[in-house]
């Protein structure tokens, strides 16, 4: 149990001794902490409710917890707030129950769940590009969230590799090399293991393709055909596509692995193409399909929506498939293969419409409860003048350049700072790369997801502030009085007598709450908030306090015990976020 739940029970307890409700005794860290160190604002509504003076029923309740030794103060403030000072001896105990916790009084979920996680979503044969930025960096840190916090989580990258962008592919490569064997139809295999296109060729043939598209309608209609025959299995066709899978995923994998993101399934749209046919055949006899000017849809709209919700289309009346199609018997799919309790989507905020439709359509036809399935959307990365982030030349960063980018960046900050100053070349390159992709991480990580959020990267690579690199130097620097030290760090070891002390316990118990409501909002800069404040709090503490140098022994072991702790909160919460610290600096 965290301290804030000890609290609440305490407080809780002399509500319920008033006759009133025990739960309006919760307790939050004080937004006064000039005052005390905690508070409830349970006399509040109990007053609201009763019609009786907010003032009155906080003295009886403060009354109460005034006889409770764990409290040094108990004070009524305001229109009848119950401000709480613990005891020294308390906030010892508890800080020394986190110190010696190998989760650091992690907060854990006590029903947990089997989830499937959504993210990454990027297409087969383009190039990933800042876009993809927020869906890889939001994705991971919550699979290790919600991982720490108990829960059974799958990552799946739902590679999009099965719609039209696959046919207009196989038609350009048919214009420029019409003797592969892939286009002659009386070829009987077996084709070539070789791939005839490399990663360059997809990335120059895909933009190329699609540009001919839309300037030409009869190069449109033959990339059309070129789909639904891939789709239906012409055999050439099949393995031609099979190369362009293989290429991206290794290319994929390759980049998502310098971003320290990984998958556990590299499943795609196309897994689930077998799916299809079945699934409407049972759609169909549940009587929830529904023809539409030659097109099958399922109908999503209710009665009470504010903003009309357009059915979902299954089939289009040519016969193709679309996203939601794929996306609904994905839903299917997971069901059978994983039985999850929960499935999210972290995908951009502007696909909002597209999974309201297909969780109402996997509602509707029985498949999972639309309360279980949870769009995490995010906002864009905007550049300075607040549109969407181009390059200068006014093109899409390609994720490779901005790694590239923010690398550079830590390695000027770096010499700047002297950092990492007469290390190996070897190690500096690793320790800037660690900066970089902090920069990156935690300047994303720390807005709010649904927000938008500019991209300002001498803002994110820089040392003080709330960054990531302030983080990792943070950790780096305690370990370094740790590897000092003559003395393991003891838990046991700590008492708090100094208000610094008290203050960075005080920041280190704040663990709990952050974890649980960060796993609970689905939101990791709740983690951001903690972790910087923890940091801070770690600063204060370091200046006002000698620690190896401290002659008396009981304190020197206390403050040692204390400030390991503390490092490896920072640097367990930055793993959660997905941000490696270095050994050294
Ligand atoms: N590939 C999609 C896109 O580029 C994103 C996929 C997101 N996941 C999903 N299950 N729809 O927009």
């Amino acid at each position: 149990m965290s301290i804030i739940d000890v609290l609440s029970s305490i407080v809780g307890d002399a509500f319920a001794a008033e006759g009133l409700n025990s739960a309006l005794g919760r307790v939050v860290f004080s937004d006064r902490p000039d005052l005390a160190q905690f508070q409830c604002n349970g006399a509040l509504a109990a007053a609201k409710a009763a019609k009786k003076n907010p003032r009155e029923i906080g003295a009886a309740v403060a009354a109460r917890l005034e006889a409770d030794k764990r409290f040094e103060k108990v004070a009524l403030a305001g229109p009848g707030f119950i401000n709480l000072t613990a005891t020294d001896a308390f906030l010892t105990e508890e800080i020394r129950a986190i110190a010696g916790d190998g989760r650091l009084g992690g907060w854990r979920n006590q029903e947990p769940e089997t989830i499937v996680l959504d993210y990454g979503g990027p297409n087969v044969a383009k190039p990933l590009h800042v876009g993809h930025v927020r869906t890889a960096v939001l994705g991971e840190s919550l699979k290790r969230l919600m991982r720490f916090c108990g829960d059974q989580v799958t990552g799946d990258i739902h590679l999009g590799d099965w719609g039209l962008p696959m046919g207009q592919l196989i038609s350009e490569i048919a214009r420029e090399r019409p003797d592969l064997p892939y286009f002659d139809e009386s070829f009987e295999g077996p084709y070539p293991e070789e791939a005839p296109v490399t990663l360059e060729d997809l990335e120059r043939l895909y933009p190329q393709a699609s540009a001919a598209c839309k300037a030409d309608k009869a190069r449109l209609e033959e990339a059309r055909l070129a789909t639904a025959q891939l789709q239906a299995g012409r055999p050439g066709y099949r393995a031609l596509w099979r190369h362009f899978i293989d290429v991206s995923h290794a290319a994929l994998a390759r980049e998502y692995g310098d971003l320290g993101v990984t998958f556990d399934l590299w499943k795609g749209e196309s897994d689930v193409d077998h799916l299809i046919a079945p699934m409407a055949e049972e759609l169909r006899a549940k009587g929830i399909v529904e023809k539409s000017d030659g097109a099958q849809i399922i109908q999503v709209a209710r009665p009470d929506d504010k903003k009309e919700t357009p059915p979902l289309i299954l089939f289009k009346s040519d016969g193709s498939v679309l996203y939601g199609t794929t996306d609904l018997a994905t839903i299917l799919d997971r069901v059978r293969t994983i039985a999850p309790t929960r499935m999210l989507y972290v995908v951009d905020q502007r696909q909002a419409l597209h999974f309201e439709q297909v969780f109402r359509a996997a509602d509707k036809a029985g498949y999972f409860d639309a309360d279980r399935l949870e769009h995490l959307g995010f906002g864009t990365i905007n550049g300075p003048d607040g549109k969407p982030f181009k390059t200068r030349d006014g093109g899409v960063l390609r994720l490779r350049a901005l790694i590239d980018q923010v690398r550079e960046r830590a390695l000027e900050r770096m010499a700047e700072a002297h950092i990492a100053e007469g290390y190996s070349e070897e190690e500096r390159t690793d320790i800037a790369n660690k900066i970089g992709l902090a920069a990156l991480k935690f300047g994303d990580l720390s807005n709010v997801r649904t927000s938008d959020y500019i991209f300002d990267i001498d803002r994110f690579v820089a040392f003080e502030g709330k960054t990531g690199p302030y983080l990792q130097y943070a950790a780096v620097r305690i370990k370094s009085i740790l590897r000092k030290a003559d003395e393991a760090p003891n838990a046991a070891a700590i008492t708090l007598a100094a208000p610094a002390e008290r203050d960075l316990a005080l920041a280190m118990l704040a663990f709990a709450p952050a974890v649980r409501s960060a796993y609970e909002k689905r939101q990791p800069h709740i983690l951001c908030d903690f972790v910087f404040n923890l940091a801070q709090s770690f600063s204060k503490f370091y200046a006002a306090h000698h620690i190896l140098s401290e002659e008396d022994a009981h304190l020197r072991a206390s403050r040692l015990a204390l400030a390991a702790a503390a490092g490896r909160q920072i640097e367990l919460t930055l793993d959660l976020l997905g941000v490696e610290t270095p050994e050294r600096m």
